[in-house]
């Protein structure tokens, strides 16, 4: 078995500054060995470290979906030592990714039923690679209707804006993009925080399962919302995001009670989250 602890080389290929406040960037690796892409194995919802050499590893959730190949992706925002480190690093630098790592949605149970996707901010980047993975002309039978609803702050602080306008015009995905405000004239989509227009737009919670993505504000005032629309807990699913160090159970830094958010997380069910104490 390979050492947990040891990231696999990879080389930066392509970024991607994401967002007007040039702090988002995606960055697209690709492994220097090609049998390390075949043992990074991954599902959508997981994560990785990444690992700057003498700066350190940052755990980040894996934007790209396993149905891309010849590369892994992720969306960094520039918020500190390590990430604004990795924002200043070129096309061809080398460094690491350690994983894959925790556990992912739970897309068994969420076979033959609506997918509600709600994600806010730049924790949308999971949530793109679900979306790829479903809309995957081998898994898009697999689910039913899909329906997202996506925010950020302004137009400009959207990620993925083409994938997003490619996205709206198919036919197999609903999307509701929404901005807090905006004083751009040229645009059409919804202006009203991610927790209002889901309640707008969503229907019923019939035969269907919600996955939330966002930062805690935003999940704290969806969770209501969904509950009203009649989704129960069990149906009700979160990404959180703790600190974290080893990211596979050993450090004690991720706990909430007896859980560790890097192994037995990050995706939890509200049913599952509501016999934690509250500390997410
Ligand atoms: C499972 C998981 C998935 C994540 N996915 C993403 C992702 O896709 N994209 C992304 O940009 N970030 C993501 N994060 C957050 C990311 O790990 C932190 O922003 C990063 O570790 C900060 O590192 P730094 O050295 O630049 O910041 P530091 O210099 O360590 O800290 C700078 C600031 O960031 C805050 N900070 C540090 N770590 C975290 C954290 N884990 N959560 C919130 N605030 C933190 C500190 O309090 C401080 O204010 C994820 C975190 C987890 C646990
Ligand atoms: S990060 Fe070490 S136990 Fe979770």
């Amino acid at each position: 078995m390979k050492n947990p602890y040891l990231p696999y080389p990879v080389r930066i290929d392509e970024i991607t500054t994401e967002t007007e406040d040039k702090n988002l960037k995606t960055f697209k690796f690709a492994f220097i060995n090609p049998d390390d892409e075949k043992d990074f194995t991954y599902t959508p919802g997981q994560f990785a470290e990444l690992s700057v050499a003498g700066k350190g590893e940052i755990p980040i959730g894996i934007a790209s979906s396993p149905t891309e190949k010849g590369f892994v992706k992720f969306t960094v925002n520039k918020v500190g030592s390590v990430t604004s480190h990795l924002h200043n690093m070129s096309v061809g630098d080398i460094m690491g990714v350690r994983g894959p790592l925790g556990n992912w949605y739970p897309w068994e149970e969420m076979e033959g039923k609506n997918v509600v996707i709600v994600g806010g901010g730049f924790a949308f980047t999971t949530l793109r690679s679900s979306i790829i993975y479903m809309l995957h002309p081998e898994n898009r039978s697999r689910f039913r209707d899909i329906t997202v609803v996506y925010g950020a702050r302004t137009p400009g602080m959207l990620l993925y804006k083409e994938e997003l306008a490619t996205w709206e015009k198919r036919d197999d995905i609903k999307m509701h993009i929404t901005v807090d405000g905006t004083t751009d004239p040229e645009w059409k989509y919804n202006i009203g925080f991610v927790p209002a227009i889901t309640e707008k737009k969503i229907s019923s919670a019939e035969n269907s399962i919600a996955i939330v993505c966002g930062p805690p504000i935003m999940i704290k005032f969806t969770q209501p919302v969904l509950e009203k629309l009649g989704f129960p807990p069990e149906r009700i699913i979160l990404s959180l995001e703790m600190r974290m160090k080893c990211g596979i159970g050993k450090c004690g830094r991720c706990n909430i009670g007896e859980k560790y958010v890097c192994k037995d997380g990050p995706v939890f069910s509200l049913a599952q989250l509501k016999q934690l104490p509250p500390e997410y």
